[in-house]
């Protein structure tokens, strides 16, 4: 059992991330050195001290090196260089194979927190504060996985999704009316394609309007959520933070009504945009206005929906009205001037400092526990309070079904009611392998419904990066690929490899047994879901692997995230089966050696690593076809569901054990437990 210390600095904000009651313990805190002047805690890192964590962040999986900033950030531009993403999940892991002991760090305070994790000394971790305010806590485990659990523990239990949103997803920001989701319905069923979802970015609201829908794109939009219904497609629409400012729309009206708004110093309510346009944000961190907020997902509920993406939640924000007059003002002083080189770029940053300013969230307040908190001593709770207003609204509304619910901010105890997608990522190969290495780090963390927008989200996507980000996808719990508008198409159908795609997809649908299995005994037994090899082989080689991963019990997992490449280097940290996918009953297995080896695998082909004593159960797609055909799916949609998928008669894929060995989870995937 690891040993857990709880200490406090300064007079934090309680973030209600931590769910079990422990005592402070005074005295001096360990492990780390306290520097009251310049606001910072510091230890030295040994030079085989891995440190991992974080959660959804820049950079590869043992974040030595680089220094990252808590402080939830709406920026589309994923690079290495960046310090900041849509997340604030402060916790970190310090390992290495030399020492007995893997401490965990949780560094709980809602304000800007940076780590700077040997960036300004190679040996040094430094974790700097705006205000020296926070609870530490200390875990110590004798290995990364007992730390982690211990943790997890603390933090309570991540969310559940229903079974159905292990499907496979199609988004696309742009699918504006109810023909355009029927043809992507029907795209699908016409390549014969599984599918469970169709996304509905902002397009289906009337003008942005949160809980509304276009009655003109939708004319009859419950019988249209009905009809996809009927043929196995969830509507999945996005709902984001804020709330236009308009006369005469009831959200508006109630809001101002019920004092929801957060507002300025003065009393005013802050007006700020967003894709409405002109907006009021939700005090999410004031119980009424959470209650009120949470309530209003009924109105869509009521319609037949059942699943939810929260978005714009940081908050975003394009402009506030008062830093766009400044700017205005300001501009007078560059009109019809001359401008040298330096009064240039004061111009240009003067004009690039409208959006997401730092002064604009120090501009309002929240009513939080009884007092009134400027909102950046409090920021990255935002995106969590959100999403605790809708799951804390399921609940309530519907307490024996589970909502499917992910968020684009977050923070630690958000993870108890929703997952999370990793935001506006590229069309590029390198997100690829970000996301591969995020995926651990979200685990770590409790997020463990989770994934990234396959394909890439912003720039064009190519056919190979698309089939390449799927063979990795099909393993994420959230499998959506989503697209930004504007750029090009990227739904399976629009490609000549068609065929393939099915198969990854079908391949996903027989993994699925194996992966609600996993991912339900990593939330109830507080376990990893996806795992960096250093944490299961306690070796130095494996601890370097930054490009493989671990998947549940069973599976270890070497995606292909290189474009030309037709195959890869795989590291094997001890003898593996390789089983080589072409589709879910088409494939070779092999056992190769602990080592090295470069391993073949076509842009058609899906390779996972099974652990020695392991097994991989697999379910039979033509049975769960059959079944599907009996039920009453209509004709023009017919294609595979995941509820058609069978988890009975499983074909077992085992390396030195038996099917026996592997212990399958079942529920009805829809009731909450
Ligand atoms: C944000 C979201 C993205 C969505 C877009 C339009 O950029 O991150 O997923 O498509 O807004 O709503």
């Amino acid at each position: 059992m690891a040993d857990i210390k709880k200490y406090r600095i300064g007079n934090p904000i309680p973030t209600d991330s931590v769910v079990v009651d422990m005592e402070i313990m005074t005295g001096k805190i360990p492990f780390l050195t306290i520097n009251e002047n310049d606001k910072t805690l510091s230890m030295k890192l040994e030079k085989t001290d891995r440190v991992y964590g974080l959660g959804e962040t820049v950079r590869g999986m043992n974040k030595r090196g680089w220094t990252y900033t808590s402080n939830n950030s709406d920026d589309p531009v994923h690079t290495e260089d960046k310090r900041s993403l849509y997340a604030s999940q402060n916790f970190i892991l310090i390992t290495s194979v030399y020492s007995s002991c893997s401490l965990g760090i949780y560094v709980d305070t809602p304000g800007k927190v940076t780590f700077d994790i040997g960036y300004t000394k190679l040996d040094e971790l430094k974790i700097s504060f705006e205000d020296l305010d926070a609870d530490l806590y200390f875990i110590e485990g004798k290995s990364p996985l007992e730390t982690v659990s211990a943790f997890r523990h603390m933090i309570g239990r991540s969310y559940i999704p229903p079974r159905w949103a292990f499907g496979f997803g199609q988004s696309r920001w742009g699918y504006k009316n109810e023909s355009d989701i029927r043809r992507v319905a029907d795209e699908y069923a016409k390549a014969d394609i599984p599918i469970d979802m169709i996304y509905m970015d902002i397009d289906y609201m009337e003008r942005f309007k949160d809980f509304t829908v276009d009655e003109e794109a939708f004319p009859e939009f419950p019988a249209f959520v009905s009809e996809m219904r009927e043929n196995g497609i969830h509507l999945i629409p996005i709902i984001d933070a804020g709330v236009k400012i308009e006369e005469g729309y009831d959200v508006y009206e109630e809001g101002v009504k019920g004092d929801y708004f957060c507002k300025k110093e003065n009393g005013e309510k802050l007006v700020a945009a967003v894709w409405p346009g002109q907006v009021h944000f939700p005090d999410f961190l004031k119980d009424s206005a959470r209650e009120w907020f949470g309530n209003k997902y009924k109105v869509l509920m009521d319609q037949g929906i059942d699943g939810f993406w929260n978005d714009m939640n940081e908050p975003a924000i394009f402009y506030t009205e008062d830093h766009l007059a400044e700017v205005f003002e300001k501009l007078d002083d560059y009109k019809g001037k001359n401008l040298d080189i330096w009064s240039f770029f004061k111009f240009k940053d003067l004009v690039g400092s409208i959006a997401n300013n730092d002064e604009d969230y120090r501009r309002f307040y929240h009513e939080y526990k009884g007092q009134k908190i400027r909102h950046d001593k409090v920021h990255n709770l935002y995106g969590y309070n959100m999403t605790k207003a809708a799951g804390e609204a399921f609940e309530r509304l519907c307490p024996n079904k589970r909502i499917l619910m992910f968020s684009r901010s977050s923070y630690i105890g958000m993870h108890r009611y929703g997952g999370v997608w990793c935001g506006d990522n590229q069309s590029w190969w390198s997100h690829l392998l970000l996301n591969i290495q995020q995926m651990p780090a979200l685990s770590m963390c409790g997020f463990l419904y989770s994934g990234a927008d396959i394909g890439g989200f912003g720039a064009d996507t190519t056919e190979d990066l698309l089939l390449r980000w799927t063979a990795f996808g099909i393993f994420t719990p959230l499998f959506r690929n989503h697209s930004a508008l504007g750029t090009r198409e990227q739904e399976m159908y629009q490609f000549p490899s068609c065929d393939i795609f099915k198969n990854l997809v079908e391949l996903r649908y027989a993994l699925i047994p194996y992966l609600y299995s996993e991912f339900m005994k990593a939330v109830l037994e507080e376990k990893m879901l996806f795992k960096p090899l250093g944490f299961e082989y306690l070796d130095e080689r494996s601890a370097e692997v930054e490009d493989q991963l671990l998947l549940g019990d069973s599976l270890m997992l070497a995606p292909v995230y290189k474009q030309n490449a037709s195959g890869r280097m795989v590291y094997l940290p001890e003898d593996m089966k390789m089983v080589r996918f072409r589709a879910w009953n088409d494939y070779d297995e092999e056992v190769l050696t602990q080592g090295d080896h470069y391993v073949k695998a076509g842009l058609d082909e899906v390779l996972v690593f099974i652990r020695k004593g392991k097994v991989l159960p697999l379910a039979d797609i033509e049975r769960s076809r059959n079944a599907n055909n009996n039920s009453n799916v209509s004709a023009a949609y017919s294609g595979l569901r995941s509820g058609d998928v069978s988890v009975t008669d499983l074909k077992y894929i085992c390396y030195e054990a038996a099917a026996e060995d592997y212990r399958l989870y079942t529920d009805d995937g829809i009731s909450r437990i």
